[in-house]
């Protein structure tokens, strides 16, 4: 795995328990070998965000071991949770790398807004941004902290159809770009989406389903709920 071309995330075997609780995240194993849109889908309470947790090293599994070459970032579901700063520019200037030179800093920043087209929006004050807009510039944010490992929980949860598309577009882009495409996983419940991922698993049981095509689990998911 340390030989792949494009960074990667293992879990080997992970488990993972909240304080006297059972293992949420149970003898836990999956790979992720090169970028693209990886959605996992999974019932309420199933342990989706406490995996997010593990990836991002906020918390240590119990037994297993995490391999992870990618730099993570989260995308929560409300971005007002997420966003500090009275503008797009200065959340930005907050998200950068404090090693990188000032005279850099304002090309950096910009380039991210145009990589979810927000390009016009450098002054914009964040209050008056749509739902859609405010996520966009949540992984503008990822993008200017050089992460590419986007971990995106339920990001369009709250978004109308339109901002929904926006963040799903620019997402796709991201993970597909033929220059430096990035990695991301993308929890959700609109099944709708799945249409467009590069692969998708079901969350279940403390661990994740072989990745399908996102259509193949999309019927999975239709018919489990016809039953
Ligand atoms: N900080 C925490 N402390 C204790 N228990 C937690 C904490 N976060 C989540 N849990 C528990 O872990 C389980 C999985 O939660 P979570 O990972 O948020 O699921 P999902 O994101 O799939 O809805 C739930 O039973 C939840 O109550
Ligand atoms: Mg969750």
């Amino acid at each position: 795995m340390e030989n792949s071309e494009f960074g990667y995330l293992e879990f080997d075997q992970v488990s993972f328990s909240w304080p006297k609780g059972a293992n949420v995240i149970d003898q836990c194993s999956f790979s992720i070998v090169k970028p693209g849109l990886w959605m996992l889908v999974g019932e309420n309470g199933s342990g989706k965000s406490t995996l997010f947790r593990l990836i991002n090293g906020l918390i240590r599994p119990k037994s297993g071991k995490i391999f992870c070459s990618l730099r993570p970032s989260m995308v929560y579901q409300n971005p007002d949770h997420q966003l500090l700063m009275p503008t797009c520019k200065s959340e930005l200037m907050l998200s950068a790398p404090k090693s990188i030179p000032y005279r850099n800093l304002f090309d950096l920043i910009q380039a991210s807004l145009d990589k979810v087209d927000l390009g016009e929006m450098l002054d914009r004050p964040i209050h008056t941004l749509s739902g859609g807009q405010k996520q966009r510039l949540a992984i503008a944010g990822a993008i200017v902290s050089n992460s590419n490992l986007l971990l995106l929980d339920e990001p369009t949860a709250l978004l109308d159809p339109k901002s929904q598309n926006s963040v799903l577009k620019v997402v796709k882009k991201l993970t597909s770009s033929s220059a430096n495409p990035i990695t991301a996983i993308w929890v959700t419940h609109r099944l709708e989406e799945l249409y467009f991922c590069d692969g998708a698993a079901i969350f279940k049981n403390g661990g994740i389903s072989n990745w399908n095509s996102g259509s193949k689990v999309f019927q999975e998911l239709k018919s489990l709920a016809l039953r």
